[in-house]
């Protein structure tokens, strides 16, 4: 049966990486119609200078104007003078990239595919369970209040409670900035979500891509949009790809430039925009001898909170297009789906 074969492959909680495999088995190949071309464009990059926002009226104004424009075009941008330091990002991907080189049965501690565990730490997304695995191995946690979480996180590395612990509260706080400023460039007032964000889930993702044998026959992580209002993406290399929706759904590499970040506008934020916003597409693919490090920061109302569009943006012309949802509903949505089969797209549940 095809699930016993691919519970086989992550019996030890390995990745085929560790395990030292010269190709790609079977559970990990993705059809070929799905495959990446490794040769893909690079994405045109809406390259945005937080600076503006704090400036004074007019800056202000012209950069919320540029974050309309890249949310409507491409649902994607990467920002500039954040406010985070280049040495913290630096630290935050060494850490998690030493929790990925610590040994196996310390790694194994924290291995569970029940998607609502708060600190899980697994390879693909749920292993052993959905029928194609992908080249991944992460480490999840939720991270605000950081106070609530951080001594459920690992312990080894040494640092890591503290390095990441740092980046997250910094990402945190940055999160609620951008949140004002995308709410603000829908014509909503800019402290709309500021309380509901305040108290919401930040989920850490950390990914790590092992080198893959075979970068073309398998993925890192499958075509999604994240379900969250919006996502903060630290990439340490590239290796992202987004859908180009008005260049015929073309698959565009992200280039990593260095400094910046870059911000996905996720399906909570679709949904709070009407679809005026688009959540972005995107996949991780792999390289044949480089391991690839990123940091996701998820950022959503608290878990029960359901995301609606806003009230001010719909009229006759525009009625309500989403029914609304919380974090708990993408997680049961998650666990009972396997979303690297495409046809399986939280969003989709949500269109009226
Ligand atoms: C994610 C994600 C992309 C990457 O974690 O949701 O899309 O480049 N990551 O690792
Ligand atoms: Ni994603």
């Amino acid at each position: 049966m095809e699930s016993d074969k691919c519970s086989k492959c992550f019996s030890t909680g390995q990745s085929a990486q560790e395990e030292q495999l010269a190709h790609v088995p079977d559970c990990y190949e993705v059809p070929p119609a799905q495959r990446p071309s490794l040769n893909s464009p690079q994405a045109h990059v809406p390259l945005i200078d937080l600076a503006g926002l704090r400036i004074g009226p007019p800056q202000r104004s012209t950069v919320i104007q540029s974050i309309r424009e890249a949310c409507i075009r491409f649902g994607f941008f990467q920002i500039i003078n954040h406010g985070i330091d280049q040495a913290l990002m630096d630290k935050a991907l060494s850490a998690a990239d030493e929790f990925f080189h610590l040994p196996t049965n310390e790694k194994m501690k924290f291995m569970s595919s029940d998607v609502h565990k708060p600190v899980r730490y697994g390879t693909s997304i749920k292993d052993g369970v959905d029928k194609i695995q992908y080249w991944r191995v992460f480490l999840k946690h939720y991270a605000n209040p950081l106070n609530d979480w951080i001594l459920s996180w690992p312990e080894s590395p040494p640092n890591y409670r503290e390095d990441m612990g740092t980046y997250s509260r910094e990402v945190q706080k940055l999160a609620l900035e951008l949140t004002g400023a995308i709410t603000e460039s829908l014509g909503l007032n800019p402290k709309y979500l500021n309380e509901k964000m305040k108290q919401g889930m930040q989920v850490i993702v950390t990914n790590c891509y092992p080198p893959c044998p075979q970068p073309c026959l398998t993925l890192g992580l499958p075509p999604h949009s994240d379900y969250s209002c919006l996502t903060i993406l630290l990439q340490g290399s590239p290796g992202l790809e987004v859908k180009d929706m008005q260049d015929g759904g073309a698959w565009k590499l992200v280039p990593h430039i260095d400094g910046a970040l870059q911000i996905h506008i996720g399906d909570h934020f679709e949904v709070l925009s009407n679809g005026v916003y688009k959540s972005v597409v995107h996949r991780a693919i792999l390289d044949y001898e480089k391991t690839r490090i990123s940091i996701a920061s998820l950022h959503s109302l608290g878990l029960d909170d359901k995301m609606e569009p806003a009230i001010q943006l719909l009229d006759q012309d525009h009625p309500k297009a989403y029914k609304g949802s919380s974090f708990r509903d993408f997680l049961d949505f998650l666990s009972a789906n396997d979303i690297g089969q495409g046809n399986f797209c939280f969003l989709d549940t949500l269109k009226i």
